[in-house]
C-alpha cells in the first residue's frame, strides 16, 4: 500500500490549507521522551495530531515535522509518552510549542518518569505511554506508530474529573457537554 502519496494538484496556497484546516478541533497533548547519551534529559513538544490507531493490538500514533528536533531528540531511545492536557494546562500547550532554543520546557514543570521511561506531567487527564513500533513518511511529517504498554486518566485522582483541553482556530477553549 502506497504511504506517500502524490502532491496534491489542489487550488489553493498553504495559508487557505491552514486555515480551513484550523476549523477541525482537536484536543492537545504534549508528546515526552528522553534524549541524551544516559537516556535521562527529559524532552517534549505540543502535539494536536494525536489519535487513537488499534485497539487489537493497541496502537496510537501522532504526526511530527520532518523538521521537528525535539522528536529527532527523542526518536533514537524508541518510546514516548502522550499527556492529554487538561483545560488548566493552557500554559504547557503554548510552553511545549515554544522553541527549546528560548527556554527550557520543563522549568517549573511537575512530572514524573512513566513505568516506559518518559516524562508524565502531573495533573494531565490522561497518559499513554508507548513504544516506537514504525515511523512512514509523510509528505512534509512523520507518521509515528506507538505501541501502547501502559496508560491512565485522572492518574492525580482529585476528585475533579479530567476537563480536557480543547484548541480550535488558533485558539485555546473547553469542552462543554450539551447531550
Ligand atoms: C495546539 C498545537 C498543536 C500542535 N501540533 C503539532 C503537531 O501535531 N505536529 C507538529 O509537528 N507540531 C505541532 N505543533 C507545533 C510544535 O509544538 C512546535 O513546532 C514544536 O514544539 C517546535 O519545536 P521542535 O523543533 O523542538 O520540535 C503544535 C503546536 C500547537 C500550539
Amino acid at each position: 500500500m502506497a504511504t506517500n502519496p502524490p502532491a496534491s494538484s489542489g487550488s489553493f496556497d498553504s495559508a487557505q490549507f491552514r486555515a480551513v484546516l484550523g476549523h477541525f478541533p482537536t484536543g492537545v497533548t504534549v508528546v515526552t521522551g528522553v534524549a541524551g547519551e544516559a537516556g535521562q534529559h527529559p524532552v517534549g513538544f505540543t502535539i494536536g495530531s494525536f489519535t487513537s490507531v488499534s485497539l487489537d493490538p493497541p496502537l496510537v500514533g501522532f504526526l511530527p515535522q520532518m523538521n521537528s528536533e525535539t522528536w529527532a531528540q527523542m526518536a533514537p531511545a524508541g518510546r514516548f509518552c502522550v499527556n492529554v492536557l487538561s483545560r488548566d494546562q493552557a500554559d504547557l500547550c503554548w510552553k511545549f510549542a515554544k522553541s527549546a532554543h528560548d527556554i527550557n520546557r520543563f522549568t517549573d514543570v511537575e512530572w514524573r518518569m512513566s513505568p516506559g521511561g518518559a516524562p508524565i506531567l502531573e495533573r494531565a487527564v490522561a497518559w499513554i505511554d508507548c513504544t516506537v513500533a514504525e515511523v512512514y513518511e509523510m509528505g512534509d511529517h512523520f507518521f509515528v506508530l506507538g505501541a501502547v504498554t501502559a496508560l491512565e486518566a485522572d492518574a492525580n485522582n482529585d476528585g475533579d474529573g479530567p476537563h480536557p483541553l480543547l484548541f480550535f482556530k488558533g485558539g485555546l477553549g473547553r469542552f462543554l457537554a450539551e447531550s
